[in-house]
């Protein structure tokens, strides 16, 4: 500590005497300010870039011709039925993102406790990821695995007596990233938090001839409130009590690493934590556990937050976006799906 005061003389110098003499023959004396003096240097010293190469873009698909429904807890954010959202898509790839992942609303009708409809080849994720493919071959498409927005009991399993069946679910997961992977998907996103699924679904995979299509796992999913305005999205949240029992608690970190392992185990090819903002620590243990490359989920409720402020005129919404994305590049993350990507990517182009 010693080696950073000044000496003696400049302690006891009078404010007569010159700046110059203040430290400066202090040789041991270091600077690290000389590294931020210019926009240049600290540039040439920066240790983390965001580039649009990062970033996925969550989309909302809905039922319907003409549609673009801004989700009222989201600002910015919309629901499309297909043909808009093959616009939505075009976007993001003009502006040089690379992939996307989907999210449905599924009609009232068509949710049961089984999520039957989530494994029908005619379904609106089916058909989605066909129209995507023929109009954006490029775009990667990611496809969430998990019952809830078909659940009618808004759970990601199967319900039964109040409890949510591990196995039963597990049986129907894989018969959903079967049917995804036929459509097209390129990489199918178990988002459900059931044992075993992973192992599961790329033994099934595999044993079909999709060894190509790849699992990006929600490896350390946290029970967490900041799903709220993506629930409201989806018309999804859960018709009884929590997710507690299948997503983590939020007071876990050592608990993250064993998910993680358990899905590398299995076959996962990308691990997510998810939230991110709140689960820094846990990007960053994982990034360290982990050769894979690791996903971070910025979800909605992150977004809702810097979306209220910055409408209130309380923060600067780019700075904090951007600065909140580094951030969880900075912790460990390799990718990181974000509401934000397309305001992202257009303003990495000038920054
Ligand atoms: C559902 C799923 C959720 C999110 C992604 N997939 C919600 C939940 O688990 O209740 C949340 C994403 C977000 O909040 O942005 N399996």
């Amino acid at each position: 500590m010693s080696i950073l005061l000044p000496p003696e003389s400049a302690l006891a110098s009078a404010p007569e005497v010159a700046a110059k003499s203040v430290t400066l023959t202090n040789v041991s004396m270091r600077r690290p300010r000389r590294l931020r003096r210019t926009d240049a240097l600290r540039r040439m010293v920066r240790e983390t870039v965001l580039t649009v190469d990062d970033l996925i873009y969550p989309l909302f698909v809905m039922e319907g011709e003409g549609l673009r429904e801004e989700v009222p807890s989201m600002p910015g954010c919309f629901r499309y039925s297909l043909d808009l959202l093959l616009d939505e898509v075009k976007a993001a790839q003009d502006l040089g993102i690379g992939a996307i992942a989907l999210f449905p609303l599924i009609p009232h009708h068509h949710k049961d406790n089984g999520g039957g409809e989530s494994y029908n080849p005619d379904g609106l994720v089916p058909r989605a990821i066909r129209a995507i493919k023929q109009a954006v071959p490029q775009m990667l498409v990611i496809t969430d695995v998990a019952l809830d927005p078909y659940s009618s009991e808004g759970h990601d399993g199967i319900v039964e007596n109040g409890q949510i069946l591990n196995d039963e679910t597990v049986a129907v997961l894989v018969k959903q990233a079967l049917m995804q992977a036929e459509a097209g998907a390129d990489f199918v996103a178990p988002s459900d938090m059931m044992d075993g699924r992973v192992g599961a679904i790329r033994q099934a995979l595999d044993a079909e001839g999709w060894i190509n299509v790849g699992i990006l796992a929600y490896a350390a999913k946290y029970a967490s409130a900041y799903y709220g305005p993506f629930r409201d999205a989806l018309d999804s949240a859960p018709k009884f009590g929590d997710k507690k029992t299948y997503q983590m608690d939020a007071a876990n970190a050592r608990e993250a690493l064993k998910e993680v392992e358990l899905d590398i185990a299995e076959g996962a090819d990308i691990v997510m934590v998810k939230p991110a903002l709140a689960y820094l620590d846990v990007i960053c243990r994982i990034k360290q556990h982990t050769n894979l490359p690791v996903a971070a989920y910025n979800v909605s409720g992150e977004y809702a937050l810097v979306k209220a402020a910055a409408q209130q005129g309380w923060i600067d919404e780019r700075t904090v976006m951007l600065e909140t994305l580094t951030s969880m590049k900075r912790a460990g993350a390799d990718v990181i799906l974000t509401y934000f990507a397309k305001e992202a990517a257009l303003a990495l182009r000038s920054y």
